[in-house]
C-alpha cells in the first residue's frame, strides 16, 4: 500500500450527520433487521400497520481496504422502541479479530459486548465517552435516549463483519425499557453459542 498524497481531510458534517467522502452509506429499516429484535410480535405489528422506521444509519470513510489502513465511520441511531426493546444496531463480530474505538458525540445509550462463548459485558455510552472494544468481542450499540444517539467509530480496514451469529442467536442480554428506564435483562430466547 503506498499513497502519493499522504493525507486526506474528511468533512464531518454534524448538521446532516455525514462524513464526506463516504464509501458506504446505509440506512437500516426495521424490515431489514426483523430477526434482531426479540419481540417478533411487536415487529410484525409495526410492519403490518405500515410502520417501517429507519432504526439507524451509518456511513464510512475508507481510503483503502488493505490491512494496516483505518476506517472511520459515523452512526446515528434514532430514538424509539420495538416493543420494550430500544432501537439499536444489528451488532456483529469482526471476521478478523480486530478492535474498535467508539466516540459518542451526542445522546446517551449503551454498548453491549459479547464474547464468542456468550459472556456479555455492557458499558454506559454517553456524550464524550471514548470506548475501546477489544478484538474478538461482538458489539452492538443501543439508544436509550429520547433523541438521536450519534457516534464515531474507528477500526482496521479489512476487518469484515459477521452478522450471522447475532442474527441467529442474538445477544444473551437485552436492553429494554422498564418503568420508562433502561434495564439490562436476560434474553429469554438465547440458547448459547
Ligand atoms: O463497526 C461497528 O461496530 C459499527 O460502528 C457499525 O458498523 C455501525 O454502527 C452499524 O452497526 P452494524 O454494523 O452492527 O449494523
Ligand atoms: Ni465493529
Amino acid at each position: 500500500m503506498s499513497f502519493e498524497i499522504p493525507f486526506q481531510l474528511i468533512k464531518l458534517d454534524l448538521k446532516n450527520f455525514l462524513l464526506e467522502p463516504a464509501k458506504r452509506v446505509k440506512e437500516v429499516k426495521l424490515s431489514e433487521m426483523k430477526e434482531f429484535f426479540s419481540d417478533s410480535k411487536a415487529v410484525e405489528d409495526m410492519l403490518s400497520a405500515g410502520r417501517d422506521p429507519v432504526i439507524y444509519k451509518y456511513c464510512e470513510f475508507e481510503a483503502s481496504e488493505e490491512f494496516g489502513d483505518m476506517i472511520v465511520g459515523l452512526t446515528v441511531i434514532y430514538p424509539g422502541r420495538v416493543g420494550k426493546e430500544y432501537f439499536m444496531t444489528r451488532g456483529h463480530f469482526h471476521e478478523k479479530d480486530s478492535g474498535e474505538i467508539y466516540y459518542c458525540l451526542r445522546g446517551s445509550g449503551m454498548l453491549l459486548m459479547q464474547s464468542k462463548h456468550g459472556k456479555v459485558v455492557h458499558a454506559e455510552f454517553t456524550r464524550g465517552s471514548l470506548c475501546h472494544v477489544a478484538p474478538g468481542w461482538g458489539h452492538r450499540t443501543i439508544n436509550t435516549w429520547r433523541g438521536r444517539l450519534v457516534f464515531l467509530f474507528f477500526y482496521p480496514s479489512g476487518s469484515g463483519h459477521d452478522y450471522g451469529i447475532i442474527k441467529e442467536k442474538g445477544f444473551a442480554k437485552l436492553v429494554i425499557a422498564e418503568g420508562g428506564r433502561p434495564q439490562l435483562v436476560d434474553n429469554p430466547k438465547y440458547v448459547g453459542q
